[in-house]
């Protein structure tokens, strides 16, 4: 019988400002997330025009402060109102640990405040303690599209260097108060993703910045969000006796199209591109073809003296990264069909199957992934985002999902065999999303990831009722056995 490790970290993957809603209750303040509407027309063909988020949508979402139909992040699937209930779900399928976020906003509602909101700290206190109940370890992530909205229109977003600050108050709060309830934490989602998404990961509007190179301000952004994380690992470390801070990057894969040395150089260019934010944060230091990108673009950082010192000196313990398709990539892209992936285009691959939204459904991708990676950094791993985002029918009560299943267990299988041919370290595995929420890229609810179905439609229409998926109880049985080997 081919088994995962003992102790093997099985669970399920969320985001706050995807899942909560209650996004004006208990104190919370804007984020800038809760100004993200929604795209009824989505063209996954398109997505850089989706991204695109400018003052004057600002302006329009603060006004509409009751538009929950075309701001769809401000109710989620309502587990602001719902953990209890999704936890005990949780807890039925074997959970070993849970990946969430933590909204900024719910604990500093403008991002500068002095004091923290104790109804934000305290609902995190009663996630904490439920989980707990069932002996499931939460994986926290600090930051993850969830800036406060006022740090957007007051600061620039992470573009200022006093953001910096702002984020280390915060950090040291929920380390302290959380110190004997989390051990696991990551700091900022796909930090890469500033590249791709500048507004949700860092709170960067273009039209803020007119007489700027912005491709710039988002390197000078990311900066802030390096030395940062650094800060809170360092923080981390010294507050919480055992703690481990991950780093988490969008594990994109990028193939040649051919063996033409001109496609393969392009595809060894791509990848530099997705590891230079992995190997900053692993080896505490730009690598150097960053460098060299930043220097052949015009692109100037601006370093405070100790920046480099702090980012050597507080690497991180783990890898965690999200995984879920492949694409390829030519020097001559004439002729051959574009498809879509997470928030990026590629080429489409033959022998890939794709998901309703054009993502290449790669699961070898995902043990290539792995071995990289670990050959790469020699540090442990941690999946902690990988899923399927289907249009499920619910019908009296159930969902049959054969097609995540078939999903899950071919992705599974590379996972083992990374681990026992390939000798990988991979600590564990957290599904996106294990319950059913507002996609990033579409605003979607009609993206489904979930074990667990929430009834609730891309307008927000519905019971909000929970029901168990078929492969709910699929998930249910590899994580009782650690293995694929009872089928
Ligand atoms: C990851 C993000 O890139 O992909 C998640 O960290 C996101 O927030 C997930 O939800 C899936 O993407 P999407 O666009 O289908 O929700």
């Amino acid at each position: 019988m081919r088994t995962f490790p003992e102790g093997f970290l099985w669970g399920g993957a969320t985001a706050a400002n995807q899942m909560e809603g209650g996004w004006n209750e208990g104190g919370k303040g804007w984020s800038v997330s809760d100004c993200a509407r929604a795209k009824f027309d989505v063209d996954v063909k398109n997505y850089e025009k989706q991204n695109e988020i400018t003052s004057k949508d600002i302006e329009e979402a603060l006004a509409h402060p009751e538009d929950m139909v075309n701001y769809p992040k401000r109710h989620g699937n309502d587990f602001y109102h719902h953990y209890k209930e999704d936890i005990k779900l949780f807890a039925e399928m074997g959970f070993k640990v849970f990946r969430m976020s933590i909204a900024w906003s719910r604990i500093f509602p403008n991002g500068d405040d002095v004091t923290p909101n104790e109804e934000g700290l305290q609902f995190y206190d009663d996630v904490f303690d439920e989980l707990k109940k069932y002996n499931i370890e939460p994986l926290v992530t600090m930051s993850h599209y969830e800036p406060p909205l006022n740090l957007t229109l007051s600061y620039d977003g992470w573009y200022s260097r006093e953001v910096i600050g702002f984020f280390e108050n915060y950090v040291r709060t929920i380390c302290e108060r959380y110190k004997d309830k989390v051990k696991y934490w990551l700091t900022f989602n796909e930090v890469d993703s500033i590249i791709r998404h500048p507004y949700t990961t860092g709170g960067l509007i273009k039209d803020r910045f007119p007489n700027k190179n912005f491709e710039e301000v988002c390197y000078q952004a990311m900066h802030h969000q390096f030395v940062a994380s650094a800060l809170a690992t360092k923080i981390c470390h010294e507050i919480i006796p055992g703690a481990k801070v991950g780093c988490m990057i969008t594990k994109l894969s990028y193939y040649p199209m051919t063996c033409k040395p001109e496609d393969i150089l392009k595809s060894q260019q791509m990848m530099r591109n997705i590891y230079a934010y992995s190997d900053t944060q692993v080896f505490g230091e730009y690598p150097s073809y960053l460098l060299s990108y930043y220097k052949n673009h015009d692109i100037h950082i601006h370093k405070e003296a100790g920046d480099d010192e702090i980012m050597k000196k507080y690497p991180v313990d783990f890898v965690s990264f999200s995984y879920y398709m492949s694409s390829c990539v030519a020097e001559d892209e004439t002729g051959i069909e574009k498809t879509a992936g997470n928030t990026v285009m590629g080429l489409k691959n033959p022998y890939l199957p794709s998901s309703e939204w054009g993502w290449q459904i790669d699961p070898i991708g995902l043990r290539i992934s792995l071995v990289e990676l670990y050959d790469r950094y020699r540090k442990p791993l941690f999946i902690v985002e990988n899923g399927l985002g289907a249009k499920d029918e619910l019908i009296d009560g159930k969902v049959h999902d054969e097609y995540r299943i078939d999903y899950y267990r071919k992705h599974f299988k590379c996972m083992l065999d990374a681990i026992i041919e390939d000798g990988v370290e991979l600590m564990g595995y957290t599904s996106w999303a294990c319950i059913d929420l507002i996609s990033e890229s579409t605003k979607q609810m009609s993206k489904r990831y979930g074990f667990i179905y929430v009834d609730v439609d891309d307008y927000g229409n519905g019971t909000y009722d929970r029901y168990r998926k078929d492969s709910f109880y699929w998930y249910q049985k590899v994580i009782h056995h650690n293995s694929l080997d009872f089928e």
